[in-house]
């Protein structure tokens, strides 16, 4: 993405601030895996969607109205030594040469620093909460200046929580966040395509994550979140990420997995037969969460609610359910008693962004949020029924099938940025079967 971009981004929410305000941003901290062994880095969304700054140990602030500098970058300044052991760092000059900030310091100076940026002005734009440690430090800059007082300094006197705007101008996409996201989704869509054509009886659940892995990292990529392959029984359990177990014949294998591009998520699930046949009670199933996808992707389009999707699936599901006896009743009355979630036990979709579970309001006060064009959603119906489900016919457990597909909210409609891949019955044993 290009620094204009992440320019464009900060005086959008510059204009929404006032003049004298201050927004102060850190960067994630760096994470433990194991004593001295680090998980690899990734930077805060928020703070990477306003400054495309991907190091550890920064803060970003902005200053709307400032004089001097209205967006100022704390960072690592170049240090030889620490750059031949552990990597390279812009420093305070690639700061402001390639990151657009107008003044940079070094990150060990902030407390010296920060507090005369919050001498007299108006309101503070920090999300709390989310890094205890540095809460204590922004709570204790202010106590510094409130110990000024007697002096003639005004310490802020209103906190605002920064996520509401930043999230709000998160949930729209730009024409270079939708080209990244079609990108990720591309990738995904290949990855997902060399495990199922490699896919036999026999083999380990994580060969399967290594095709995936293998796909995503040939074109500079990250898994977005830790791939799930699951099969038969495995396929049942929403967040398996053990990936360890064999795979049988006759058994589907569930695979949500997706790759993150230039920091932004794709999610996709696809479900298909190990030996690359479904059987009868596996067709049935995948071809009703099939239609249920379906229907839910006739409601993504401006003007409709964001729970409609959600509504046209479990509508879909709960009749299909009944007409195989495997929910028993009328499907109004199932649909009010939720009869559903025993089988299907999480939402249609999710917000999908730079966080694959992405941020932005899904209600407006108490109304479903409306759909616009640039929002990117997921749609991702399922059926999952372990073995031993009471009253259910045994021909029917272990079946577990979720299909996710990522989909952008346009102009007239939408437009499913994962469509490439083999989604029917039919589609999945030819593809299988010629590879
Ligand atoms: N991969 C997480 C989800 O589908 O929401
Ligand atoms: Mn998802
Ligand atoms: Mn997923």
């Amino acid at each position: 993405m290009e620094e204009k971009e992440f320019s464009r981004r900060r005086k959008r929410l510059m204009q929404m601030m006032g003049e004298g305000d201050v927004a102060i941003l850190p960067t994630a901290t760096i994470k433990i895996r194991n004593r001295d062994v680090e998980y690899p880095y990734r930077a805060d969304s928020d703070f990477y969607y306003l400054t495309g700054f991907a190091e550890p140990e920064a803060v970003a602030v902005i200053t709307p109205g400032r004089k001097h500098a209205q967006y100022i970058l704390f960072c690592r300044e170049k240090d030889q030594e620490m750059e031949i052991w552990h990597g390279r760092r812009a420093g305070l000059e690639g700061a402001c040469a390639e990151y657009g900030a107008r003044d940079a310091y070094p990150i060990g100076d902030i407390d010296d620093i920060l507090p005369g940026l919050l001498e007299n002005c108006g309101r503070v734009f920090y999300t709390m909460g989310c890094d205890a440690q540095f809460d204590q430090k922004v709570i204790g800059w202010v106590n510094q200046l409130r110990d000024k007082v007697r002096l003639g300094v005004h310490a802020p006197g209103e906190f605002v929580t920064l996520d509401h705007l930043l999230h709000d101008m998160r949930l729209y996409k730009s024409r270079s966040e939708i080209k990244a996201m079609r990108k990720a989704a591309k990738i995904s869509v290949e990855a997902h395509k060399r495990a199922m054509r490699i896919c036999e009886p026999g083999m380990m659940e994580y060969e399967l994550e290594a095709e995936l892995i293998h796909g995503f990292k040939k074109h500079g990529c990250v898994p977005a979140y830790t791939s799930i392959v699951g099969g038969g029984e495995n396929g049942c359990i929403l967040h398996y990420v053990e990936n360890n177990a064999e795979l049988k014949n006759k058994e589907l294998v569930l695979i949500d997995a997706g790759a993150e591009f230039d920091s932004y998520a794709s999610d996709i699930t696809c479900t298909f037969p190990v030996n690359g046949r479904f059987t009868a009670a596996q067709k049935a199933l995948y071809e009703l969460v099939l239609a249920a996808q379906h229907a839910a992707f006739k409601k993504i389009a401006p003007g409709h609610h964001w729970n409609d999707p959600h509504t046209a699936a479990i509508k879909v599901l709960t009749k299909g359910l009944v007409k195989l006896g495997i929910l028993k009743g009328q499907p109004a009355q199932l649909i009010k008693d939720q009869a559903y979630r025993r089988f299907y036990m999480h939402r249609t979709g999710h917000w999908l962004g730079m966080d694959v579970h992405d941020v932005g309001d899904y209600k407006v006060g108490d109304q479903w949020r409306v759909l616009e064009p640039g929002m990117l959603l997921t749609v991702e119906p399922g059926i999952y029924i372990p073995a031993g489900s009471k009253g259910v016919a045994k021909k029917w457990w272990d079946i577990g099938i979720r299909i996710e597909d990522d989909v952008l909210v346009t102009q007239d409609g939408h437009d499913v940025l994962t469509k490439d891949l083999p989604r029917t019955v039919d589609e999945i044993e030819s593809y299988m079967a010629s590879h």
